[in-house]
């Protein structure tokens, strides 16, 4: 049995909330919020008690995990107090918004000697995952290419709408492009060069991206995301990985926000010579096999080997490599 303190009451707390309620042992025994009019709705809902301090806090409960939903910007901050308080974390992605950052908040668990894991989701991902396996079973040779996008409508929901300012969110340049950024390196490796190309909003933010990175082992990847959408585009992701013997590719369109998931869609994988292969790698929701995975890594002192601090801080260095090309509009290496 481990007690969690939930931090932040938004989108993704709500997420995880319902992810946490699943898990046998897992007991969630307090949020922390600093807007009451939402901590209200959440404790409505989930009759928890809420703080709107960490350290009173942890003071007042026993608590051995705390589960960082919180903006972005808040992160370093937030991973720092859990750590020295002897806490695990979960903390969502982007880990941080600076390199700099990531590293502090992974050398702050290490030397409290407390696990880290970045909420990478798309490593919990059915069809992410079903990719990952038979890329590593070989179906598609060597990898050559590995294209990925996600789009989506401008973000309207969040308080502050601090995830519309740069200085905040990251812009979609990280915030949203950070999962394909992620998926990609866990496909290809390495990454060594990184060159973008973008569109400012009217926030000022790079919010719709294209991002290309040269991995060691020589594959590249191509991915896109943004959230520039307009009207009813509906939320889109999807991946094409082309290798010397294959080529798999998948895509999934539902409403407008990821929430409204649409009917599931085949990952196909074409090879010459052989009928299309269709695979349905639908599985259950990502964000409760991710929590899962931590918790029993946690309860049973396993190491945690997916979405690790190394690669929550990975994915943030191309990104910033990223925003770095866009600005200066040159090739960044890594
Ligand atoms: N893994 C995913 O697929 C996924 C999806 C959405 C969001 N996220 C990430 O989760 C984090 C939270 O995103 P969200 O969409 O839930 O945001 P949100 O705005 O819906 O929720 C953030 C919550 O933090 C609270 N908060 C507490 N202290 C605050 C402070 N000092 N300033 C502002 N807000 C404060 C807000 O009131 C709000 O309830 C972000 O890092 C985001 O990138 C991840």
């Amino acid at each position: 049995m481990k007690k969690i303190a939930l931090l932040g009451s938004g989108f993704i707390a709500g997420v995880h909330m319902e992810g946490w309620k699943r898990i046998p042992g897992a007991d969630v025994v307090a949020f922390y919020e600093v807007v009451p009019e939402k901590a209200r709705v959440f404790q409505e809902k989930y009759s928890l008690p809420y703080y709107s301090s960490l350290p009173r806090l942890l003071e007042e409960k026993e608590v051995d995990i705390v589960d960082i939903c919180l903006p972005t910007f808040l992160h370093r901050e937030y991973t720092i107090q859990a750590a020295n308080a002897k806490k695990h974390v979960m903390c969502e992605k982007p880990m941080a918004l600076t390199v700099d950052d990531a590293v502090v908040m992974k050398n702050a668990c290490q030397l409290n000697g407390v696990e880290l894991m970045v909420g990478h989701a798309l490593r919990f991902w059915g069809e992410y995952v079903k990719a990952k396996e038979l890329v590593t079973q070989e179906a598609v040779g060597k990898v050559l290419t590995v294209g990925a996008y996600r789009l989506a409508v401008t973000p309207g929901w969040s308080v502050i709408s601090w995830i519309l300012q740069q200085n905040l969110s990251g812009g979609a340049a990280f915030d949203l492009h950070i999962h394909d950024l992620d998926f990609t390196n866990w496909i290809a490796g390495k990454p060594e060069e990184v060159f973008a190309r973008g569109v400012q909003s009217t926030t000022g933010a790079w919010d719709h991206v294209v991002t290309s990175v040269r991995y060691v082992d020589g594959a590249i990847s191509h991915v896109e995301g943004g959230w520039m959408m307009k009207g009813e585009f509906p939320f889109t992701m999807g991946y094409r990985i082309m290798g010397t013997a294959g080529i798999l590719e998948w895509e999934f369109r539902a409403g407008v926000n990821i929430e409204q998931r649409g009917a599931a869609s085949p990952v196909i994988l074409y090879r010459d010579g052989k009928p299309r292969e269709e695979f349905n790698a639908q599985g259950d929701d990502a964000y409760y096999l991710e929590l899962k995975y931590f918790y029993e890594c946690i309860e049973s002192h396993r190491p945690i080997e997916l979405a690790t601090a190394d690669h929550g801080i990975t994915a943030v260095r191309v990104a910033a490599a990223a925003r770095e090309s866009l600005e200066k509009r040159m090739v960044v290496r890594i």
